[in-house]
């Protein structure tokens, strides 16, 4: 299955999630930060350990997805 960051990743984030992360300068909705490999992994940390979003963890499955992007290369 090919991967994009428009098509499986962007829209696992929410209106709240950007406007709570962009200005500690995490760019959810932007494939400029979030396609650089670093920057997914720190993201796919936070998601797989429960810790974000807040009190809303992923579900498995969501977690699955992120991580099958990334180990596509986190395509935009
Ligand atoms: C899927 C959604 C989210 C992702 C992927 C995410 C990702 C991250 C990441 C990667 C960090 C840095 C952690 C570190 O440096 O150890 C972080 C910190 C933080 N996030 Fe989020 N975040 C999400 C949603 C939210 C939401 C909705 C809020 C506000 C209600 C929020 C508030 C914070 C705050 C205050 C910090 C800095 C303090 C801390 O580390 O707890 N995040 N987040």
């Amino acid at each position: 299955m090919a991967f994009s960051f428009a098509t499986d990743i962007r829209p696992l984030f929410r209106d709240e999630d950007i406007e709570c992360m962009t200005p500690i300068g995490i760019a959810l909705d932007d494939p400029a930060w979030m396609c650089v490999p670093e920057n997914a992994q720190s993201v796919y940390g936070v998601v797989a350990d429960g810790s974000m979003p807040p009190g809303e963890p992923w579900s498995a499955d969501r977690v699955s997805l992120f991580k099958s992007w990334m180990d596509a290369g986190c395509p935009a």
